[in-house]
């Protein structure tokens, strides 16, 4: 093929783990050598792939043998660009530094480090004058972060919410499909590889956290670190929560949630109902996908692979064809834009919507005990829908209320279910569950 490369002097590559992701970077960067020189101006050489433990065959990867080394903190010095897929926050941040301290760009998919201390990253960035590139830190393959930071860079962006871990989504599928329990879900996820041994960090929400923490940053131009995320994940989602969102033609997700109101950013992680009809409702399996609402562009839908080897690669490439481009070309990508420093609510401001179901007494007055505890606290009933539940021999007559309110800040809401549970008419409180999505 013609190479369109006029000057040939070849950019380094330094890729720091020859795992699942790095392992696809380091074969498809081999494979497609000549695609890569001729969109980037220059061959792209791998100098150097830093492992932890030398001697595991890697004849599948196709590069040189050779290339393999347990000193990264050498191999760092030696590079224009490090792409670093280790993980974790140590040695992967002193690698980093150390890299952008002897001039090198870095592309990263290293989201809890960027969630952490992504700030500190960026300013190391633009003290050495080289590029910081992570679009694979979020959603996998789905281009999203270049869109925030670069596409909608002349738009206001209200509100990112978003599917941004595959585990917890299958879970919560055959949850719904299938009419399974949480526990025997996780075991299905684990036998076809989606869960890890340990799936603490999917279904505890962590993953899901730091990658809310990134989005709402790039989106807001704010600071806003993995602490300030309020985090719930899956594990209490039960199967008569999924039931009882198909009752009301709805579907449970785990959402990441940036929203911007008046007083400042939500940036939330929480099980929530969304409709049916709702475009994320019919996000199936593993896949991820991000729904971004801005002033001018209004809503928009991004959808695809959030992890596995090759679609994480694919956004790692990018990346590297990037910053490779602006080695070649001269320029920086764009660096840290916190310059709105909006307030980051608690919780307990966010405003939100819930899903009640109650198991009441049958007589005169419950409803209205009821509907005074959601008064009292200043929150609005959307809809009340009471189904009769045939009691015991002896038992009182029972009934479930199925209440929606309007929205209101998540304490109201929450101190209207303690006051609920305090009711004597009130026999038991089936289940609560935030509403997203309408
Ligand atoms: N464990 C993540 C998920 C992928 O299940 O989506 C990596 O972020």
């Amino acid at each position: 093929m013609d190479s369109p490369v006029s000057d040939p002097r070849p950019l380094r590559v330094a890729l720091l783990g020859a795992g699942v992701v790095g392992g696809a970077v380091a074969r498809l960067l081999t494979e497609h050598a000549d695609d890569m020189a001729a969109r980037v101006g220059a061959p792209l050489e791998i100098v150097g792939i830093a492992v932890r433990r030398a001697g595991r065959d890697r004849s599948d990867l196709g590069v040189d043998p050779s290339l393999f080394t347990t000193d990264a903190d050498d191999l760092v010095t030696r590079a224009d660009v490090v792409v670093e897929v280790i993980g974790g926050i140590e040695p992967a941040r002193s690698l980093i530094l150390r890299a952008m301290d002897h001039g090198a760009s870095v592309v990263t998919a290293n989201k809890a480090l960027l969630a952490e201390d992504g700030p500190a990253l960026y300013t190391a960035a633009a003290e050495k004058g080289v590029d910081l590139y992570y679009e694979a830190a979020v959603a996998g393959a789905i281009p999203l972060l270049r869109p925030l930071r670069e596409s909608l860079a002349g738009d206001e962006v209200r509100k990112v919410l978003g599917i941004v871990n595959g585990t917890t989504n299958y879970v919560l599928d055959k949850m719904d499909t299938t009419g399974a329990g949480f526990s025997d879900a996780v075991e299905q996820a684990q036998a076809l590889g989606y869960a890890e041994a340990d799936p603490t960090a999917d279904v505890e929400g962590f993953d899901a956290a730091a990658k809310a923490a990134i989005l709402a940053s790039l989106a807001f131009h704010t600071r806003v670190s993995g602490t300030d995320v309020y985090r719930e994940g899956i594990t209490e989602v039960s199967a008569a929560d999924v039931a009882a969102a198909r009752e009301m033609d709805a579907v449970v997700k785990l959402l990441a949630i940036c929203e911007r109101g008046e007083r400042g950013v939500s940036v939330r992680v929480h099980p929530a109902m969304i409709p049916r009809s709702h475009p994320l409702a019919g996000v199936r399996e593993a896949f991820n996908a991000v729904f971004v609402e801005a002033d001018a562009a209004g809503e928009l839908m991004f959808y695809g692979k959030g992890a596995g080897g090759d679609p994480t690669a694919s956004a790692v490439l990018g990346d590297l064809v990037a910053v490779a481009r602006h080695r070649v070309g001269g320029g920086l990508g764009p660096g840290e834009s916190s310059y709105a420093d909006l307030p980051v609510l608690t919780m307990g401001d966010a405003e939100t919507r819930y899903h009640i179901s109650l198991d009441v007494e049958d007589r005169s007055g419950v409803l209205a005990q009821v509907a005074a505890a959601f008064a009292d606290h200043d929150v609005s009933i959307e809809t009340v829908r009471q189904q009769l539940v045939a009691a015991s021999d002896g038992e009182s007559a029972r009934a479930n209320l199925i209440i929606v309110t309007h929205t209101a800040t998540d304490a109201a809401l929450s101190s209207t279910v303690e006051r609920l549970r305090t009711l004597d008419v009130v026999r038991g409180v089936n289940s609560v569950m935030r509403v997203e999505g309408s």
